[in-house]
């Protein structure tokens, strides 16, 4: 499975921490968002990805993560020239695509918990799998609305009167016909290619599944000021109480085999002395004792 990260926008409500870089670089307590995402992704098998962003910011995501190589991942990046929604990834990166089944995450989403992403893409068989995820403020949101079975009925884009408390993260799993459902899509009123009308025509299609994310997962959203504070909050939680990193991209890499140890000693080696770097080899003495 291809993986698109979707890192562009404009950042508006973040400024003027914009000014001089995207919102997908700001950090979120030791690292750049797109850490997050990206860990997530490689979480899930993915070894192949496309980095979306605006033409102003692809070389720092390009200096930040290269082409992935030291990660033993693919990374290319394509520009979006102006944010015209989030399904427009798809026609962006359709050549990356090719035949192939495809995840887009957004590069604000940090996900935390569980193995629930990681079963989710071993088992993906086509059509669409997208996730809802209980919060107090849906109307944020895409939202889903369940039968009593837990089968989807709708999902609406930020509705006013919202059928259910469960959003839809930014974490969609798609076959290949994502590319011509997205060809085909019509700009909605506020003038976006919309992905919740991307997930609506595969519901209509009957081949979307939702799944509902347990109680004790976390999504956090790191769109504004004081959610990315808490984000930060959030991470430096788990951070010191359990010695573990969460969005650490080389460690990742490592545990799903895409990096050896010894080439894990070699990426870590080439860090400065830091607290990211004396971790990664705290992973390394600990994989040594087996
Ligand atoms: O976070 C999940 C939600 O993301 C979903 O529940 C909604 O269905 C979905 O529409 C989206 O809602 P947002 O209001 O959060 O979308 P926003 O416009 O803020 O874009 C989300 C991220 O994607 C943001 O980091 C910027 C990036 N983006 C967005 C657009 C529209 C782009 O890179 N290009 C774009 O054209």
């Amino acid at each position: 499975m291809k993986g698109i990260i979707l890192a562009g926008g404009a950042g508006s409500r973040l400024y003027p921490l914009t000014l001089v870089a995207s919102k997908q670089l700001q950090p979120v307590y030791d690292k750049p968002m797109v850490y997050y995402p990206l860990t997530t992704l490689i979480e899930g098998g993915v070894r192949e990805f496309c980095l979306i962003s605006t033409p102003q910011d692809i070389p720092r995501f390009r200096q930040l993560l290269g082409d992935g190589s030291r990660l033993g991942v693919s990374i290319e990046y394509r520009e979006q020239a102006r944010p015209e929604g989030i399904a427009q990834a798809f026609r962006i990166a359709a050549d990356f695509v090719g035949n192939d089944a495809v995840t887009l995450i957004l590069g604000d989403n940090i996900f935390w918990g569980g193995d629930v992403f990681q079963q989710a893409f071993s088992r993906f068989d086509g059509g669409a799998v997208v996730f809802g995820y209980h919060v107090h403020d849906p109307d944020r949101y895409g939202v889903v609305e369940f039968d009593a079975e837990g089968r989807a009925l709708s999902i609406e884009e930020k509705p006013k009167a919202p059928k259910s408390n469960y959003a839809v993260p930014g974490l969609y799993l798609y076959d290949n016909s994502v590319i011509q459902i997205a060809r085909d899509l019509k700009p909605s009123a506020r003038g976006e290619l919309e992905i919740t009308d991307v997930n609506v025509e595969y519901l209509r299609r009957g081949t979307l599944r939702v799944f509902k994310l347990a109680r004790g997962f976390a999504w956090l959203d790191a769109g504004t000021s004081s959610s990315l504070h808490e984000a930060s909050a959030y991470v430096q939680t788990i951070e010191s109480r359990q010695g573990i990193k969460v969005g650490c991209p080389e460690e990742a890499a490592f545990r799903r085999g895409l990096l050896s140890l010894d080439r894990l000693v070699e990426v870590a080696g080439t860090l400065p002395r830091c607290d990211y770097r004396s971790y990664l080899e705290g992973v390394i003495s600990e994989a040594r004792r087996g």
